[in-house]
């Protein structure tokens, strides 16, 4: 698509942004499913609190993952279109949950955050003072990734001292 919109982006070619926003695509549909399945199969203490965490993740993924769509639809290129790319396109691949203890289920997911994180923060240095549109929607979701595993990590902290004080009164 030649637009003036796509024309302001300078040093670096419009086909390697799309293919490096079609793994972190294929990342959030993946971790979309992720979020989904862990909050249909948790099990264990405080269950509901962190169920409303992977629902509200679930959620902010799935809309990651639209944002994505429309920028590479703006820079003139095509989402992925069949889900078995997922696999073959991700940067941070798919936790499959094991072990569906909360604990389990929250360690799996701030991996998954973690793994997130890494990749938008290369993704911006890549696109940073070349692509100021794809750089400030890569700053916003790197912040909603850097949100999601502060509260987790707060959640899994919470549920483990509260595991450990109760052990501690049976003693
Ligand atoms: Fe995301
Ligand atoms: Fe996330």
């Amino acid at each position: 698509m030649l637009t003036r919109g796509n024309s302001i982006i300078k040093g670096i070619e419009t086909t390697e942004i799309v293919k490096l926003l079609n793994r972190a695509y294929a990342d959030e549909w993946l971790a979309y499913y992720q979020y989904f399945t862990e909050a249909k199969v948790i099990k264990g203490i405080m269950k509901d609190a962190v169920f409303a965490e992977l629902t509200q993740h679930a959620n902010d993924e799935l809309r990651h993952a639209n944002m994505i769509a429309d920028r590479i639809v703006q820079l003139g290129g095509t989402p992925l279109l069949n889900p078995t790319e997922w696999a073959t396109h991700t940067n941070c691949g798919y936790e499959e949950p094991k072990n569906f203890d909360v604990v389990a289920i929250l360690e799996d997911s701030i991996k998954g955050e973690q793994c997130a994180i890494s990749t938008y923060s290369s993704l911006a240095d890549i696109v940073k003072d070349k692509d100021i549109i794809t750089y400030n929607m890569v700053s916003q979701i790197l912040a909603d990734e850097v949100e999601h595993e502060a509260d987790l990590q707060d959640l899994h902290d919470d549920i483990t001292e509260f595991v450990e004080h109760i052990k501690s009164t049976m003693r």
